[in-house]
């Protein structure tokens, strides 16, 4: 699959039903973020060959630290393990990698992971992958804010000035899986025009289908938009 004429520059995903997948097949909570993994793997390769340039996935919420501490401790595994096993896909597939968030609140070796992982792919350019970690809508905009604030004035371009995605294409599509409708305090600002999509599908079993499914929905809208 190459472009397809969405019109999407930009598609952030809320990756919600690990768990429920997991229960379905009497797993253990950890084997559905396992999988949700796995989807991550497959939707950041065909996000670039749709040819969109930025995906932001939310991958641990601020709200996320209230999960039993063995949970955390297994999410932030796998996304160690992520970032290492993954990394040289990336720099082979021109993905640049972008976190968002208090991740420098993290765990020491996390952020000399990310920290490693963002230098070796700083100058790749076909599609960012920005993952949310530590990340909470709020608490960005308080910052972003205080930023604009601190460097003179708060206005609206200020503030989007100073959010963590500054540097990335206007959010278009928001997605969220598993059938919760609510943003979870994740990209308000960002969110203020953009189309919403909610599917039922779980998401470790969210596939390249779904996303160009989500992506046609969205070029439906904005040829309706345009046509007013
Ligand atoms: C929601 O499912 C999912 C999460 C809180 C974590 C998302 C993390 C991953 C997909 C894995 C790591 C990510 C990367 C980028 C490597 P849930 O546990 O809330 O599911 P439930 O609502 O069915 O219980």
């Amino acid at each position: 699959m190459s472009e397809t004429h969405h019109g999407a520059r930009h598609v952030a995903i809320i990756m919600d039903g690990n768990g429920r997948w997991a229960k379905k097949r009497f797993l253990p909570r950890v084997a559905g973020h396992k999988a949700g993994v796995e989807a991550v793997r497959t939707i950041v390769r065909a996000a670039a060959e749709m040819g969109l340039e930025a995906l932001t996935l939310y991958a641990f919420s601020s709200e996320n630290w209230k999960r039993p501490e063995e949970e955390v401790s297994d999410l932030m595994g796998l996304m160690k393990r992520f970032i290492l096993s993954d990394l040289d896909e990336f720099a082979a597939n021109d993905v640049k990698l972008k976190i968002i968030g208090n991740w420098r609140a993290l765990a020491p070796d996390v952020v000399e992971l990310i920290e490693k992982a963002l230098s070796r792919t700083a100058g790749n350019s076909r599609t960012t992958l920005a993952v949310a970690l530590n990340y909470g809508a709020q608490d960005e905009l308080v910052r972003a804010a205080a930023a604009a604030a601190a460097a003179g004035a708060i206005t609206a371009e200020a503030i989007e000035a100073h959010l963590d995605t500054a540097d990335l294409p206007p959010l278009d599509l928001l997605i969220r899986t598993s059938g919760e409708v609510r943003l979870s305090n994740f990209l308000l600002w960002q969110s203020a025009y953009a189309e919403l999509y909610f599917t039922d599908t779980l998401w470790p079993d969210f596939k390249p289908a779904d996303l160009q499914a989500a992506l046609d929905h969205f070029a439906r809208r904005e040829r309706r938009y345009g046509g007013l």
